[in-house]
């Protein structure tokens, strides 16, 4: 079911989803002109001008107005979650289009990129990435790709009967990672290549470990091997039994091999819940047998997959409209993660965080007009807000090609200009906003508030920190221009008082079908092929004035809509992005090639100061060597200071 959720090359994809070699923006208007343009549209999936109709208001309707009420203290919670991180919800690039997402090499990196990370390392200190995907498991380490590039498909065996394209990667790769985590404090996960375990390839652990140290946060020991036999990559007979004694050879040779230091920092079984179910694999032993090598327990999940639609065979077809409501509701992120609530609970008991290492709307590219849109951005935010509040660790969005419409963020097709730039798709958002809801402290618990009003379409969730409640997350899944359907929560503190005012941030957009113009605290990422990857506009935060006298403070919340009220000023600014100036690269407009730096680093960097400098410049029409590449002296200076001893290289925009 979920055999397919890397993106493959264009050319496995072009027959359904058309070919993108020639891609040309279609105008994008409103509803209408969307629709019309989507009817004959034969670009690429990332840019898919469909755009659905949002569901009707249900009848019955939710309640206007409810009360949902905090505890002073959280020791009165019951099922408070554990302590989560602000980095809780990072991103999955899939190895075979880490050159188009993060850069060609480590002086080639992609700053939008780079803002995108700083977006997220603002609010929570750090960020999650991990280099992996079907693509781990076939990748060969090579001493140098032409042109210095990082990674590159095996052209020589394009014709692999496994359908996974084959991947060579270099040093540079990990060394393009360590120079990302001195920009914008990235975390990252790795996988060991796991196709052939008499002839283990531990490079990229090797590598991995001596390059990021402490940066690299675990290495995966197998994707999905549960799909394994259904992707005729191991016999019909292989189960969690073969797994179990895979993954001890695994430890065996990487015990003797002196070139890794760190043997603790494995993460298993990554299983996508196909064939296998978590139970059968804790049942081999494998947890007590390899506890002291398993830095995270960890699984993968689409809740759905569009595969049909882009192979043409098996299983039946969704239709994307049909579909729609099942994304828009408390009930899906629950029901996404019910099969794993016993596993959280083993992870918990064994003191292993729970992670899941790649998941998305659906996997073979998600489907038009629903994986790019509003809905999937609250669904995402609602899914990542559960899974935290169900004990996961940690969940990361998955990022493939062009050829999806999943993507949270995807780079121009490698020869468009420059000024084109990145797409930012709505579950960024969602990514965004997580950041915030558990901000820097490292200390937020969650729990679901949806009992309080037991609606699907406006579940609610509180945050407690240090054992105070400090947020409070409010979601409304129904589009109603008509302003019928927004209600008020009356936010009650039990057992103690509410402040004389709260802070509130929202999330909106018009309706659960948009694709543009979605908003938080009134900063948008623009429409496709707009953005550098950082937060246009004004922020606007709304003041709530509270009634201390009946002990309530009364937000809104519109349909659609999301808010984050913050319950105390120490709340409000431990989530706060951190006051980093942004930087122009060039000197023709301020939108374009831009980078997300922070002036006192920039200060320092070169003998310049950072206040007023232009990074670099360029103009519509330059040209580089390999896409758009684009001189930002800055930068390279920047990251000389981070790094000490950095030959100056160049950065590059495409
Ligand atoms: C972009 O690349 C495609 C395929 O390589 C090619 O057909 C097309 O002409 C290129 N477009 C431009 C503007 O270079
Ligand atoms: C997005 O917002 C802008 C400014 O409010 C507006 O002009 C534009 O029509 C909106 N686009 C869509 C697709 O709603
Ligand atoms: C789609 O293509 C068909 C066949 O070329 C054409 O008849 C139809 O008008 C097109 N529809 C739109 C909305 O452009
Ligand atoms: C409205 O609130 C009442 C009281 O909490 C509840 O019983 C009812 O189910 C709610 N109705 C809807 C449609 O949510
Ligand atoms: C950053 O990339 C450059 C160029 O590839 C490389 O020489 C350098 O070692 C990298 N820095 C780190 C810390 O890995
Ligand atoms: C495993 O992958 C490597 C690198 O792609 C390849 O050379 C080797 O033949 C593969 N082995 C098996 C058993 O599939
Ligand atoms: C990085 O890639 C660029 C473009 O292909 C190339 O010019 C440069 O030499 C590469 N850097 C390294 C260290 O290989
Ligand atoms: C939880 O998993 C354990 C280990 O596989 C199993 O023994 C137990 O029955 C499971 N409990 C539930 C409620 O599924
Ligand atoms: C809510 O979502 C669930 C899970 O996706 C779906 O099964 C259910 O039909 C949805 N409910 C409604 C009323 O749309
Ligand atoms: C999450 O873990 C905490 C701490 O062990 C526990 O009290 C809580 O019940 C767990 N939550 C769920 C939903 O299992
Ligand atoms: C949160 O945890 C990270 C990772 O362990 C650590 O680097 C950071 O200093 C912690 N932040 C706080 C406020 O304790």
């Amino acid at each position: 079911m979920y055999f397919l959720s890397i993106l493959f090359p264009l050319t496995y994809l072009s027959s359904a989803l058309a070919s993108v070699t020639v891609y040309s923006q279609q105008p994008l208007g409103g509803t209408a002109s969307a629709s019309a343009a989507a009817a004959n549209y034969t670009g690429a999936a990332a840019y898919d001008p469909t755009v659905l109709q949002a569901p009707p208001v249900p009848n019955p309707a939710p309640n206007n107005t409810f009360a949902i009420q905090v505890q002073s203290s959280s020791s009165n919670v019951q099922g408070l979650s554990i302590p989560q991180t602000g980095a809780f919800m990072g991103f999955s690039v899939e190895m075979s289009v880490a050159t188009q997402v993060i850069g060609l090499n480590g002086s080639f990196l992609q700053v939008p990129f780079l803002n995108l990370m700083a977006n997220i390392k603002e609010r929570a200190g750090r960020v999650h990435v991990r280099v992996g995907g079907n693509t781990q498991d076939y990748a060969y380490i090579v001493d140098s790709i032409p042109n210095g590039i990082a990674v590159e498909k095996d052209k020589l065996l394009s014709t692999n009967p496994t359908d996974t394209p084959t991947l060579m990667w270099t040093p540079e790769l990990i060394y393009m990672m360590a120079n990302v985590t001195a920009l914008t404090n990235v975390k990252w996960y790795l996988g060991v290549p796991f196709n052939d375990s008499s002839n283990w390839r531990l490079q990229i652990a090797e590598v991995g470990d001596s390059v990021l140290g402490d940066n690299l946060l675990g290495l995966q020991a197998a994707n999905e091997p549960d799909l394994y036999v259904s992707h005729g990559h191991r016999p019909s007979t292989y189960g969690p039994f073969d797994y179990f004694g895979e993954f001890g050879t695994l430890l065996q040779a990487m015990q003797s091999d002196n070139a890794i230091n760190n043997k603790a920092n494995l993460i298993g079984p990554n299983i996508a819940t196909g064939a296998w179910t978590p139970e059968m694999v804790w049942d081999t032993g494998f947890i007590t047998q390899y506890t002291s090598s398993l830095t995270a327990l960890a699984v993968e999940h689409y809740p759905a997959d569009n595969c049909v639609a882009v192979y043409g065979t098996g299983g039946t077809a969704v239709d994307p409209q049909t579909e729609f409501p099942n994304y828009l509701n408390h009930t899906s992120g629950y029901s996404i993660i019910q099969p794993y609530i016993n596993s959280t609970q083993i992870a918990v008991a064994a003191g292993k965080p729970f992670l899941m290492m790649e998941t998305n709307t659906a996997s073979c590219g998600g489907f038009p007009g629903i994986s790019d849109s509003f809905g999937a951005t609250l669904w995402a935010l609602d899914y990542g807000l559960q899974m935290a509040y169900y004990n996961f660790s940690g969940a990361l969005l998955h990022v493939g090609g062009q050829n999806v419409y999943y993507n949270p963020f995807t780079p121009p097709p490698t020869n468009q200009s420059t000024f084109h730039q990145w797409t930012v798709g709505s579950v960024y958002y969602s990514a965004l906003v997580i950041a915030e809801v558990f901000g820097s402290s490292n200390n937020s618990q969650i729990v679901d508030m949806y009992a309080n009003n037991n609606n699907i379409y406006t579940p609610a969730y509180a945050v407690y920190e240090n054992g105070s409640p400090s947020k409070v997350a409010l979601f409304n899944y129904i589009t109603d221009p008509s302003g019928a359907t927004t209600y008020t929560a009356n936010i009650q503190i039990a057992g103690g008082q509410v402040p004389a005012s709260v802070k509130v941030k929202y999330l909106l957009a018009a309706s659960v079908a948009d694709k543009t113009n979605i908003t938080w605290a009134g900063q948008t990422f623009g429409d496709v092929l707009s953005s550098d990857g950082r937060l246009l506009g004004n922020e606007n935060v709304q003041t709530v004035n509270c009634d201390q006298t009946n002990n309530q403070c009364s937000v809104s919340v519109p349909a659609p809509g999301f808010a984050l009220v913050f319950l105390s000023d120490s709340a409000y600014s431990d989530s706060a992005p951190s006051t980093t100036q942004t930087f122009a690269t060039t000197a023709v407009t301020k939108t374009m090639n831009t980078a997300t730096i922070a002036a006192s680093l920039l200060a320092t960097s070169n003998g310049h100061s950072g206040a007023n400098r232009v990074l670099g410049s360029t103009s519509k029409g330059s040209s580089g060597a390999v896409g758009m590449g684009v001189r930002v002296p800055g930068a390279v200076a920047l990251i000389a200071t981070a790094i000490g001893s950095l030959v100056v290289g160049r950065v590059l925009m495409r």
